[in-house]
């Protein structure tokens, strides 16, 4: 959701064609988080102006438009030392067009200009601040406060450094939001800042760096800093207080390279092709560029703050994040599960010695054993994760387990406790929604368990302990191999915990039998890709499609009817086989498509007994059935056989054949796979 890029070399001469381009593919690799507009700024032939490009649509357009408009020889010049900034929004300020696009500037003559991401939640006070001082605004953004606030700090003090006017700018502001701002009077600097949306800082090199660590500077009144804002009262157009300045040039030692490059990105795909070296930016940092050196730097000061921020070597391989011969991201990830499920087994399970060690929470172990209760809280695919594998790990910890939705347990201000352990599950790890859960959780004194797929995302870093689900970079909006991952992550976490239980180790040595085969079964089900485009030639056209199941499978139909919504724009419903005689069976008819999952375990006689209510309304579905179980089959002219696992896994296999179904309905009909309407990869916004 939103993506910034930028791009700063110092003494490492580039063209600004070079740069743009850089520029461009930055962007794309950001695609995947959803935008509907896109935008540049880079410097002037003269390097006197800014010069900015935006375009409504996709990133190929501001490409096209890119090309068309910098025809010029001297875009062709090397320049030894330049910053270029870009943007893809996702509109929550004023429709997706060109006026609302990043970046957004500080005045017409485009003295200061500024990509962000996030909400601004007191945009409209600054702007009445800055109406009653002249300021008049072009654009419906929230975006467009921040670069005029940064406009009338330097107008008013004009012997504040760059990252200065910034960080004063910044302190006004409320919300959640992460920016990056360039200006023509601070030429070849550059200045980013996050506060609860991810930013970071890649550094490219010609030789390895003399340091890990970046430290970290804070001004000297920064205690004062914080109780001014924090003193301010709400929807109060006064004059903005001005700080004192932080003199910290002597309390520091920054980076310092001669020739280096930086970028600074929202995630890590839109760097890794330039460097693996990056710092993952924390809540109130301001990361500067200034004649080639890095210095991060704090809005306020908290006891637990570390003295430097780390630079991490990413893992990450730049193969990972490009299609290969796949047409869409979406089928490639679904087509690796085979893969990352082994992956996020990888070094934890021991299959010969049926041992299982979760290194991330092994030392909280005994903790979480004496709890009173677990809670495992997400969004979306996430928090179906969680449905999935409740029973399980009711059945393996024997303690109470509560699944939540994460936007309705902030709704209810649920109660929460010490002796809570809180699972927060999610892909990206920067789901706000998610996010403010932990917060809320960790307030409360709640063990927080961080399940991610992102490698210093908030929720990693933000978590007491974790486990990361190894699934690899997942760039489709749609989450396909995160799920499987998860699923298998807390199913290896209820093993954990059933470890010295006598009367459990039967149940977990078959649990743990059906995970070595896994790999190969799900092999097995991705063989029925064919099939499962034949039956979405059948189903494409029609407007709804209905998915029933019960037990271990009814996360596979929520699951799987948000992969139909999501993707195909149809309506789709996963409805628990129990609750049709209660009211979903009114939609049965001839016409209505329905999809049941009925798999031989011990809800089998309960499926059997829904498939027969569907069938006697002349409801003619497709059946998902075990391979060979012939019984069942005959039920229906169109089946899907599966094969026969653990009754806690099915709910691996039965999904995939839901994943494969939505993506070739959304092929059929023409939707955009990556990146559905109105959809992003990352919510970092409530
Ligand atoms: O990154 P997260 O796992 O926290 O994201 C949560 C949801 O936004 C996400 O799973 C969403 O539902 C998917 N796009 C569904 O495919």
């Amino acid at each position: 959701m939103c993506g910034i890029f930028a791009y700063l070399n110092y003494l490492t001469p580039k063209s600004r064609l070079e740069v743009l381009d850089l520029l461009v593919t930055g962007l794309k690799r950001l695609e995947y988080r959803g935008y509907d507009s896109t935008g540049v700024a880079i410097d002037s032939p003269d390097s006197k102006n800014i010069v900015m490009v935006k375009r409504t649509g996709k990133v190929k357009v501001l490409e096209d438009a890119i090309q068309e408009h910098f025809t010029g020889g001297e875009y062709s010049e090397p320049v030894a030392t330049h910053i270029g900034i870009a943007h893809t929004r996702w509109a929550t300020h004023g429709e997706p067009c060109e006026r609302n696009s990043h970046p957004q500037r500080s005045d017409e003559g485009n003295g200061f200009v500024v990509v962000h991401n996030g909400i601004i939640t007191n945009y409209n006070d600054v702007k009445t601040f800055l109406r009653k001082r002249g300021y008049e605004f072009e654009s419906e953004t929230d975006t467009e406060v921040f670069a005029k606030l940064v406009h009338h700090l330097w107008k008013t003090h004009p012997t504040y450094s760059f990252r200065e006017l910034v960080e004063q700018a910044i302190l006004q502001l409320e919300g959640a939001f992460a920016v990056a701002v360039k200006s023509k009077h601070f030429p070849g600097e550059c200045v980013a800042a996050r506060r609860s949306s991810p930013l970071l800082v890649g550094i490219k090199t010609k030789t390895r760096l003399a340091t890990d660590h970046i430290p970290i500077l804070y001004g000297k009144d920064d205690k004062k800093q914080t109780s001014d804002q924090e003193t301010r009262p709400h929807g109060q157009t006064r004059e903005l207080p001005v700080l004192p300045r932080s003199d910290s040039t002597s309390e520091f030692m920054p980076l310092e390279e001669k020739e280096v490059e930086y970028f600074f990105a929202s995630d890590a795909s839109a760097v890794i092709e330039h460097t693996n070296r990056v710092i993952y930016l924390e809540d109130d940092d301001v990361a500067a560029v200034r004649d080639g050196t890095l210095s991060i730097h704090r809005l306020k000061k908290s006891l637990d703050d570390p003295h430097a921020r780390e630079i991490t070597t990413l893992k990450m391989e730049i193969q990972q994040i490009m299609k290969g011969n796949y047409d869409y991201f979406m089928q490639k990830e679904i087509f690796e599960q085979p893969d990352s499920v082994v992956n996020t087994m990888r070094g934890r399970v021991r299959f010969d010695g049926n041992a299982i060690v979760l290194g991330g929470i092994k030392d909280y172990i005994p903790e979480i054993k004496r709890c009173r209760r677990l809670m495992l809280i997400g969004c979306g695919t996430s928090y179906h994760s969680a449905v999935a594998t409740r029973q399980l790990l009711e059945e393996l910890t024997e303690l109470p387990v509560m699944v939540e939705l994460a936007s309705d347990f902030l709704d209810r201000n649920t109660p929460i406790f010490r002796d809570d352990v809180c699972f927060f599950i999610s892909q990206s790890g920067e789901t706000a929604d998610t996010l403010m859960a932990l917060r809320y959780c960790k307030q409360r004194g709640a063990l927080i368990v961080g399940i991610t797929n992102t490698v210093g995302s908030s929720i990693c870093r933000e978590s007491h302990c974790g486990v990361h689900i190894n699934a690899g970079p997942e760039i489709g909006v749609a989450s396909t191999k995160a799920y499987t991952s998860q699923f298998i992550s807390l199913v290896m976490f209820a093993l954990v915990m059933s470890e010295d239980r006598l009367s459990l180790q039967q149940r977990r040595l078959e649990i743990l039998q059906a995970l070595s085969n896994l790999a190969d079964q799900i092999r097995k089900v991705l063989k029925l890709d064919s099939k499962v485009q034949e039956l979405a030639k059948d189903l494409y056209q029609h407007k709804s499609l209905l998915i029933m199941g019960r037990g271990y499978n009814f996360a596979t139909c929520l699951e799987g009817a948000l992969k139909v919504k999501e993707l195909t724009y149809m309506h789709s419903e996963g409805i628990m086989a129990g609750e049709l005689k209660h009211g979903p069976l009114a939609l049965v008819d001839d016409s209505m498509p329905v999809l049941m999952i009925v798999l031989r375990d011990p809800v089998y006689v309960k499926c059997m007994n829904a498939l027969q209510q569907v069938t006697s309304r002349k409801g003619c579905p497709v059946i998902i059935c075990e391979e060979g179980d012939e019984e069942t089959k005959a039920f229906s002219s169109r089946s899907l056989e599966i094969p026969r696992t653990v009754d806690c896994l099915q709910g691996i296999l039965t999904v995939i054949p839901m994943q494969l179904l939505s993506y070739h309905i959304a092929v059929l009909r023409g939707c955009d796979v990556d990146c559905p309407r109105n959809l992003a990869k990352s919510v970092t916004v409530e």
